[in-house]
């Protein structure tokens, strides 16, 4: 463990360490465009130099390894009017696009230039000019104007995602980032991480494009339930204080973008596309009125008539939901635990077209919690027998056929979805989706992770959690 002295304050390091992992861990912020913590040292923005005391030059942080006893100064002359030459040179040919641009608010070259330049361009020439909105692949546009060459989404797709999906053409003020003709980067299901990792505003998504500015949205940590991987995600949405009034009311409870949540134990700083499209699962047209054979009833009535039908039921038979929290599960347990035959369905299977599983995140499983259902109930997959002598099915989520019902038994839906086979229920009731409410999934290794409500529950929508603890009469039916 070498100790080294940053702007004189001793730290200790780590012995494979650089100085700016050294600094960044110890809270020294280090300033840095081309370097990224889970990418190969590029070390071509030069605007992380730092000054080792004694020397009347400046080098890299990124790739200067730590030594015992070596002395860095973060923050002398030197280092000072580098890093404002550097930006002067990075912003030589950027365009002032921040009123426009997608980044402004999270770009670093913007905060760069307020912290350790904010001088004029002393360049008296034209700026050169280059691609606008350049269609780098179904999702991603670029603008190689605001591109600073630092090659960070270049070695992404190197050496995350191995899709080789990117490269740079030309030479000089005529360097381009381009796509392979090959159109790798439309295959490449991890291609919009490289939109996060951009540190200025040239990696644009098509989806967010002009969508909105991010200061007026907020995060919500999540969980991704895309795949048995579950990873962290934060769910973007509008804040209260920017709530539209003029537009579609929607605006104020939509999904407006995912963006991965680094967590070194599930998934890292990445996530794929499908995590990214979150809105595309969970904002389909809702199931939102509690039905008795199709026709809409008060929701205390469907409640009534679903414990009337498990109680005279001979032998009930469940099956529960693979995208249901480790908390609705826990209450389905507790609420039928004794009284109901349970089995864990499969609720989504992967659409055509979709990776299967890979190496780097994707699992085949595309449902975030079949572990913790299955440590409370049996897969109906390995219980052939399941519906023998079955008079009442209760169907919680999706991924089920009603017309799979063994003949003659009643049904129950639980959903939160418009299907046709609602109507055919004897009983359907409508229950949140993962945005509305808070809980737990267990992924596929183990690892529990938490997800948050960002909206508010539609009326007439309860949680799955206290729909199972009504209908066994554990809690009391809303009037
Ligand atoms: S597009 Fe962004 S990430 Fe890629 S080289 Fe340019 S600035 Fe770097
Ligand atoms: S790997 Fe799975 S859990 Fe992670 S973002 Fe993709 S679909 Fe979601
Ligand atoms: S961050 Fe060190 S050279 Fe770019």
């Amino acid at each position: 463990m070498p100790t080294i002295y940053i702007d004189g304050r001793p730290i200790e390091a780590e012995s494979r360490q650089t100085v700016i992992e050294a600094a960044l861990a110890n809270g020294i912020e280090i300033p840095h465009f081309c370097w990224h913590p889970q990418l190969s040292i590029a070390g071509n923005c030069r605007i992380c130099v730092v000054q080792v005391e004694g020397r009347s030059w400046v080098e890299i942080a990124c790739n200067m390894p730590v030594t015992e006893g070596l002395h860095v100064l973060t923050d002398s002359d030197l280092v000072r009017s580098h890093r404002k030459a550097m930006l002067q040179l990075v912003t030589l040919n950027h365009p002032v696009d921040c009123g426009i641009c997608d980044k402004a608010g999270e770009c670093r070259l913007q905060d760069y230039h307020y912290a350790y330049n904010g001088a004029p361009s002393v360049s008296r020439d034209a700026k050169v000019t280059a691609t606008k909105f350049h269609p780098l692949s179904e999702r991603i546009l670029l603008d190689n104007e605001r591109c600073i060459l630092c090659s960070r989404c270049v070695r992404f797709t190197h050496e995350v995602s191995k899709s080789h999906a990117l490269g740079i053409v030309q030479r000089g003020d005529a360097s381009l980032v381009r796509a392979a003709e090959d159109h790798a980067l439309d295959r490449d299901p991890y291609s919009d991480n490289v939109i996060d990792i951009c540190p200025v505003g040239a990696l644009l998504s098509r989806d967010f494009l002009y969508r909105t500015r991010v200061w007026s949205l907020e995060p919500t940590p999540s969980v991704c339930p895309g795949c048995s991987r579950g990873c962290t995600v934060e769910i973007w949405h509008r804040k209260a204080e920017w709530k539209v009034h003029a537009l579609d009311a929607r605006h104020n409870a939509r999904i407006e973008r995912v963006t991965p949540l680094d967590n070194p134990a599930v998934n890292g700083p990445w996530i794929c596309n499908k995590g990214r499209d979150l809105a595309k699962i969970l904002e389909r047209p809702r199931a939102l009125t509690a039905m008795t054979r199709g026709s809409a009833v008060p929701l205390p009535d469907a409640l009534a008539d679903a414990r009337m039908l498990i109680r005279s039921a001979r032998r009930p038979v469940a099956l529960v939901s693979s995208w249901g929290s480790n908390e609705e599960l826990a209450s389905f347990h507790e609420a039928f635990g004794g009284r109901v035959d349970a089995y864990v369905k499969t609720d989504h299977v992967p659409a055509a077209g979709e990776v299967l599983q890979d190496d780097l995140l994707l699992r085949a499983d595309k449902n975030p919690n079949t572990t913790g259902a299955l440590a409370l109930f049996r897969a109906l997959a390995s219980a052939p027998d399941a519906f023998v002598g079955a008079d009442l099915l209760l169907v919680w989520g999706e991924g089920f056929d009603l017309a799979r019902a063994p003949a003659g038994a009643r049904t129950i839906v639980v959903g939160s979805f418009e299907h046709a086979q609602n109507a055919k229920a004897d009983v359907f009731i409508p229950v949140t989706v993962q945005t509305e409410r808070g809980g737990h999934y267990t992924n596929f290794e183990g690892t529990v992770s938490a997800f948050a409500p960002c909206f508010e529950k539609p009326a007439g929508v309860v949680d799955a959690e206290d729909v199972f603890a009504m209908i066994a009469e554990r809690a009391t039916v809303p009037a």
